[in-house]
């Protein structure tokens, strides 16, 4: 895993979209797997600020996103959809037949997210998978006591994830009960994971997926097997890091250091 510390959320997040710019202009075509959430809301609005800049190349990007609500149609409010038509693809003014999110209102949710990872596949495979990180350590909906070899699937939400979405849903609304998620293993076949987390809230969680051992309790620890894991923290997200001078010292500033 590669630490890359930043002294806050804004710096984080532009670390972030660095990654995501060099990836495309090295590769227009690419793949990339991304993420919902409010710590991927500032990434994407920097996104669309630097390709209306015309510093980075998007028109012949694929997207897969990596869930979404069990039961909401694509034109709900409060569906993955939504989000991402009204944050990015809209804004950068992007082809739909490129952007692909699993249906929530799909009759067999079970056989759609068996057709979703057939289509990753089809695709040739995500070049970068963007990701955020939950409290209890869940990457996309894989919550706790997930498979570490999970294929894309529908799966239950905790109460805890439930509860921390409840802030994008009206009064008169509730969560959706289940989502269909990437599952662990489609997340590990990515070629580059980029995962993103910031604020004292994720602390815990980020500790736990970085120096705490490998299991199902942390889903996000599943990343230690990833062959190549970006993680980019802002000071607050970094705080429990027991390592967190190696992480300062390996790059410094969260950049990269050229060796000699
Ligand atoms: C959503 C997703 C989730 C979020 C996570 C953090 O597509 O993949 O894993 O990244 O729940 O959400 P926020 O950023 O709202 O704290």
């Amino acid at each position: 895993m590669k630490i890359l510390i930043l002294p806050d959320p804004a710096a984080a997040v532009a670390r972030c979209v660095e990654i995501i710019a060099q990836t495309l202009n090295e590769k227009p075509q690419a793949v990339l797997g991304l993420a919902t959430g409010g710590t991927m809301e500032p990434v994407y609005a920097r996104l669309v600020e630097r390709a209306r800049a015309g510093e980075v190349a998007v028109d012949r990007m694929t997207s897969f996103n990596l869930d979404e609500y069990v039961g909401l149609p694509p034109e709900h409010s409060q569906s993955y959809h939504s989000y991402m038509r009204e944050r990015l693809f809209g804004p950068l003014g992007l082809d739909p037949s490129r952007t692909h999110l699993p249906r929530g209102d799909a009759p067999d949710p079970a056989a759609e997210a068996a057709r979703y990872d057939a289509a990753i596949a089809q695709a040739g495979g995500i070049d970068l998978q963007l990701l955020g990180i939950g409290g209890n350590g869940h990457i996309g909906f894989n919550e706790p006591s997930s498979s570490l070899a999970s294929p894309t699937r529908v799966k239950t939400l905790t109460r805890a994830t439930r509860e921390a979405n409840a802030r994008f849903f009206g009064p008169d609304e509730t969560v959706p009960r289940f989502a269909i998620t990437m599952g662990i293993a489609t997340i590990l076949r990515s070629r580059h994971a980029v995962l993103l987390a910031t604020g004292t809230k994720k602390a815990t969680a980020v500790a736990a997926m970085a120096e705490g051992p490998l299991g199902a309790r942390c889903p996000a620890s599943a990343l230690q097997m990833h062959p190549r894991a970006t993680i980019v923290l802002d000071a607050e997200a970094a705080a429990d890091l027991e390592l967190r001078q190696y992480y300062e010292t390996a790059h410094p500033e969260g950049q990269e250091v050229t060796l000699g």
